[in-house]
């Protein structure tokens, strides 16, 4: 546990911490109490700021005006930004841009996933939720949730709405998972910052050939609409589309696999509340979005000030960073009754899980919408349950949750 508030700030840069659910919420309310703008200057990082406030997380995320997305979009090793700089690299997707082109840019994508389309993809996730339920069954009654079912579910429904084949899931999944796992042992790729770059090659490799095939023969998917979009009379060039759809492939569900990995922990961790939800599954929604507050699988972002800013009576000059810490600002006390309970019933519940203002997840909907389906369709047919193991949760300073969540479950 952290002693001291620097060693709680320490903890922010250290992936392993991020694996150690109590270690890691301990130092975040040591730092939302005793210095809630707190200076990280640990070795091997530039120098940030960290907003564990959920006021200030708000409040940083409202002024987009003066908190700029690029250029330190996330929290990195300064060896891998330079050698990322270098390489030429930088991947340019929603969440490195500022206004205008983020918002020429976010409009390519936002109509699939607003509340209609969401709408007419109901049924399939349904369809699909029953699918991801029925091979629990056909796992006879064990297996790693987390691995097995949580982490295929999500991606499935992304790569059919981007329009990519099946037989290139897997390949997809790993990619991912190596992307975000950089700092994880068991799926990183390789020690070294250079090794880890290889994976964003790959990414561009394998989607060279999209924006061609798709401008020759348009069909009704999302990979369609982004490489034929036109912003200022100009198709997006070839980084931009194949930045576009790594983020919609990455983001769309690593966390979602996350958020219902991790649910379905808490939900065993709390069995009270698994029979109440059991009960009422009219509390689903409320139900979703706690767990969605509970994992809280996006733990930062960064901003860069363009201006002197005072927060708290802390001067952040022009050029500072700021990391936003999401799962701090979840568990703030000031703002959430009982903030380490999971409650099903939550309510209000104004978590910061997706982020605020002009980069609000563009996903969020779509993300409680699959949760809402398996867990609909789990619950009535799950008799009993009970861990078959340690769970295990990812290194990570950025996108993650539990890896190995193994289980044993009567169903019927
Ligand atoms: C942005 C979280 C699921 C696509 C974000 C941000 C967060 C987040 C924190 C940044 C918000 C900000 O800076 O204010 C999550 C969580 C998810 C989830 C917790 C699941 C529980 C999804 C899904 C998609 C998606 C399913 C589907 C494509 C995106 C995109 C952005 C984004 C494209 C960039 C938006 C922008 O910068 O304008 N998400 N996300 N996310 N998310 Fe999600």
């Amino acid at each position: 546990m952290a002693a001291s508030v620097r060693e709680a700030g320490l903890a922010l840069v250290d992936p392993t911490a991020y694996a150690d659910d109590e270690r890691f919420h301990a130092a975040c309310a040591l730092l939302r109490r005793e210095d809630p703008v707190h200076r990280v200057d640990g070795p091997g990082y530039r120098p940030f700021w960290a907003i564990t406030k959920h006021a200030d997380v708000l409040e940083i995320e409202r002024r987009h005006d003066l908190f700029l997305n690029a250029p330190r979009t996330l929290l990195m090793p300064q060896a891998t930004e330079e050698q990322i700089a270098a390489s030429g690299m930088a991947l340019r997707t929603l969440v490195h841009m500022d206004d205008p082109d983020h918002r020429l840019q976010r409009a390519i994508a936002a109509d699939w996933f607003r509340p209609a389309a969401m709408r007419r993809m109901e049924e399939r996730i349904g369809v699909l939720a029953r699918r991801y339920v029925d091979l629990m069954l056909e796992y006879g009654g064990a297996c790693d949730f987390a691995a097995d079912i949580a982490a295929h579910y999500p991606l499935y429904v992304i790569m059919s709405l981007l329009g990519l084949p099946e037989s290139d899931f897997p390949r997809m999944l790993q990619l991912t998972q190596e992307l975000f796992g950089g700092q994880d042992p068991e799926r990183r790729r390789g020690e070294t910052a250079e090794e880890q770059l290889t994976v964003l090659m790959d990414f561009f490799a394998y989607f060279k050939d999209l924006t061609g095939s798709r401008r020759a023969n348009p069909t009704d998917d999302l990979a369609s609409a982004i490489a034929n979009a036109v912003v200022d009379g100009e198709p997006l060039n070839d980084f931009d589309t194949a930045s576009y759809y790594t983020i919609i492939a990455t983001a769309g569900h690593d966390t979602t696999s996350s958020t219902i990995a991790g649910g379905l922990h808490a939900l065993m961790t709390y069995p009270d509340q698994l029979e109440r939800l059991r009960a009422d599954l009219g509390l689903m929604p409320l139900a979703v979005d706690e767990m969605i507050r509970w994992v809280t699988p996006v733990k930062e972002f960064m901003r860069t000030a363009t201006a002197d800013y005072e927060l708290r009576g802390v001067r952040i000059a022009r050029g500072d960073s700021v990391l936003l810490a999401y799962p701090s600002a979840n568990r703030d006390e000031e703002v959430f009754t009982d903030p380490f309970t999971f409650d099903v019933g939550r309510t209000p519940n104004r978590h910061l899980a997706f982020g605020f203002g002009a980069h609000y997840c563009l996903g969020a909907a779509l993300a409680r919408m699959e949760a809402r389906a398996l867990f609909t369709e789990l619950l009535p047919r799950l008799r009993e349950i009970e861990p078959a193991g340690d769970p295990q949760w990812i290194e990570t300073t950025f996108v993650g949750g539990l890896k190995h969540l193994p289980i044993r479950y009567k169903m019927r």
